[in-house]
């Protein structure tokens, strides 16, 4: 049965607040599905839960045009995809991204054209904006390991 959660953040801060207490809690094969329409946060929370696991100081660029970049981090190999410039679903065969689900965690922007090879074990995340700086994230998930996974937002 899924699984749902709301949770609204009223600046940039509490969102990157919440983005590194998630990050705490993931390890490999912890696959996170970012949608929502564009300026929504996605790629500002995978910014920060990205930066709040790197060992060393590090850029981190938006996967727009590579559509993935790696990082070795405190909590493992993770991947930050971005898939909106995806032509083709197989695509992501090449990038090696099928492969690294085995072996490191992964956020995903603009995951649709390939949600269908997927495991269903992935967080979804959707966004909405609702106000300037105000984001409503609605997390779902069939896999019972988010119950625990998911921080409380005080
Ligand atoms: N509460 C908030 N949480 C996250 N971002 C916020 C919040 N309030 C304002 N913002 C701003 O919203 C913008 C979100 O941009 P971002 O690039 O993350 O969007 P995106 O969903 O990745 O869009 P795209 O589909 O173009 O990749 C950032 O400029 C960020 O500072
Ligand atoms: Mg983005």
């Amino acid at each position: 049965m899924a699984n749902s959660r709301t949770v609204q953040f009223d600046s940039p801060e509490q969102t990157a607040i919440y983005a590194a207490k998630l990050a705490k809690n993931l390890a490999p094969e912890d696959i996170i599905l970012l949608s929502g329409d564009v300026g929504a946060g996605k790629s500002y929370f995978c910014r920060a839960l990205i930066q709040s696991v790197l060992q060393y100081e590090e850029d981190i660029p938006s996967p727009t045009f590579t559509l993935v970049q790696q990082y070795d981090t405190e909590i493992g190999e993770l991947w930050h995809a971005d898939l909106y410039r995806l032509s083709d679903p197989t695509e992501v065969i090449e990038l090696g991204l099928l492969d690294a689900i085995e072996s490191a965690i992964i956020l995903i922007e603009w995951p649709d054209q390939i949600t269908d090879f997927l495991p269903n074990s992935a967080l979804n995340i959707n966004i909405n904006t609702s106000d300037h700086e105000t984001r409503v994230f609605r997390f779902s998930w069939t896999d019972k390991k988010w119950d625990e996974k998911l921080p409380g937002h005080e």
